[in-house]
């Protein structure tokens, strides 16, 4: 039952500093990894910074710093901020550290002498933000299609990789394991990029000398891409500690944006068959949030960065809003007013409320102690379903609509609250009743939201008076019937206070 569970994001370029839309896919992968610990799953969860290449090296010169410098710079805002977000990474990589170095040389060596790998020239159209070449009919209008920005005519004699002979074992693989690249759409999109024919891909650069050196011809480096991939295989002991390796590889879910989609759906699955590994178990490609229509983007000026939104609606609030408001897949607008009217009907309204109204009338009614739940409970059918649609959301990777059913759960015991008036009702039987049963949801809740909001979780747990963690307790602990009663009950201050809606201008 206990499968490995090793999951990881992209690793993010140290030319720009951390916005929501990175945010999206870390706390993601935050809460995956949260839930799979929650369930007994041994778990490893990878992040890091991708730091080589002509994008950093250019940036670098802008800023008048070295490339290491930047890179430096940059990683440690990435680290401060999922330190923010309360991020637990369990390993943090940067591609220039020497066990990433020594990793690449050796995926790269093992694809050379597998003959994988020729020498050629190169000329094409080069975007610096892409880190990547298109073909004329790839241009709009001249530009890059993802930046939209002029991209610059390079040539240069190169190493190549053999793309185009992994047309026919790509498609095998994508047949043989036909959830590999979810969601379905995105799986078309690179079956789409197969079908039309593979190119072979220059693999090394002469132009730069930001990267890591190839092993048998000095005076290139790797292109940042072909080195930036190998950080998931570098990180669980590739080429260093073979048994490790084998323990996590290839149970590894790799996390993205549909900008490196073909990077990692195309290129990295080719590259895996070609050293002689397992392509990865999963891709699961999300789309872009974007802010009034468009991408955000440092060229557009249009980011918006963690710790504003942190200092309005607290971590656990962040967090919840990016999981639960989009499903991952389509593009999204981020809009602050929608974040205003989730937290306030999710968060303040619903579970916020929930906890309140609970700790006042068991406070008023119940002398402060909280009363055990029915076993009979109406409210008992509603959580075991409420359990098996979460368990399966956080399974398929799709927390927005893990959360919707956990939810469900909320909004039952609140309206169970509201049928029942238990605040009109004589202290006894009655109210015990309706309060054991909405302390239960509570602790249930505070299991199965705790990889979206860990501190609030913990919290509500204490609240209720139960010892130890929802953490401890762990996913077989939420079935139906676990508040044992006669615990503390406190009310504290509201969990969520109620947002204003901000004036439109
Ligand atoms: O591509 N909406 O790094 P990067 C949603 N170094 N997600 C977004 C986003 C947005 N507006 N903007 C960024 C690179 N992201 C390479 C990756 S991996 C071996 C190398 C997220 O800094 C999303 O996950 O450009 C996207 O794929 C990633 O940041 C790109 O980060
Ligand atoms: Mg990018």
């Amino acid at each position: 039952m206990s499968e490995p569970f090793y999951i990881t994001t992209p690793i993010y370029y140290v030319n720009d500093v951390p916005h929501i839309g990175h945010a999206y896919t870390t706390v993601t992968a935050d809460a995956l990894a949260r839930w799979h610990r929650l369930a007994g799953d041994p778990t490893f969860f990878l992040t890091g910074t991708d730091e080589h290449g002509l994008k950093i090296q250019r940036s670098a010169e802008a800023n008048g710093i070295t490339p290491l410098e930047q890179a430096d710079q940059t990683s440690a805002r990435f680290k401060e901020v999922w330190e923010l977000l309360n991020i637990s990474n369990d390993d943090f990589i940067r591609t220039t550290e020497p066990r990433h170095i020594g990793s690449v040389q050796k995926f790269m060596q093992a694809i050379f002498d597998n003959g994988w790998i020729r020498k050629g020239s190169y000329s094409g159209h080069y975007c610096v933000p892409c880190e990547a070449y298109f073909n004329e009919a790839d241009l709009v209008d001249g530009n890059c299609p993802i930046h939209g920005r002029p991209v610059e005519w390079f040539e240069e004699d190169n190493w190549f990789f053999e793309l185009s002979k992994f047309e026919q074992p790509l498609l095998d693989w994508y047949a043989a394991n036909p959830d590999c690249v979810q969601p379905e759409g995105k799986r078309n999109e690179a079956l789409g990029i197969i079908k039309q024919g593979l190119e072979d891909v220059s693999v090394s650069r002469t132009s730069i000398s930001w990267g890591v050196p190839v092993p048998w011809d000095e005076g290139h480096v790797f292109y940042v891409w072909y080195d930036a991939l190998i950080n998931y295989a570098t990180a669980v002991g590739y080429g260093d500690d073979p048994e490790r390796f084998a323990e996590w590889w290839p149970q590894v879910r790799h996390l993205l944006g549909k900008d490196i989609l073909r990077f990692h759906c195309v290129y990295w699955p080719a590259m895996c068959l070609a050293a002689g590994i397992e392509p990865p178990k999963k891709l699961a490609v999300h789309g872009f949030l974007l802010v009034g229509g468009e991408k955000m983007s440092k060229t557009s000026l249009n980011q918006i960065f963690p710790a504003d939104l942190v200092s309005d609606f607290g971590v656990d609030g962040f967090r919840y809003h990016f999981l639960r408001d989009n499903p991952f897949g389509p593009d999204g607008d981020f809009s602050y007013e929608s974040m205003v009217t989730r937290y306030n009907a999710d968060l303040a309204n619903n579970l916020g409320n929930l906890l309140s109204r609970v700790a006042t009338v068991v406070e008023k009614k119940c002398e402060g102690v909280g009363p055990a739940p029915a076993v009979d409970s109406p409210l008992a059918a509603i959580a075991a379903q409420s359990l098996t649609d979460t368990i399966a959301g956080w399974n398929n990777m799709t927390p927005s609509i893990a959360l919707e059913a956990t939810w469900r759960l909320v909004g039952a015991a609140n309206a169970h609250l509201e049928a029942n008036e238990p605040w009109k009702m004589e202290p006894g039987p009655a109210v015990d009743a309706v309060m054991g049963d909405a302390l239960e949801v509570l602790r249930i809740v505070a299991i199965l939201a705790t990889p979206a909001m860990p501190v609030t979780c913990a919290e509500i747990w204490k609240r209720i008076g139960l010892s130890g963690s929802p953490v401890d307790a762990g996913v077989a602990g939420a079935a139906w019937g676990g508040y044992p009663g006669g615990r503390p009950v406190v009310k504290g201050d509201g969990l969520f206070p109620r947002m204003a809606k901000p004036s439109v201008g």
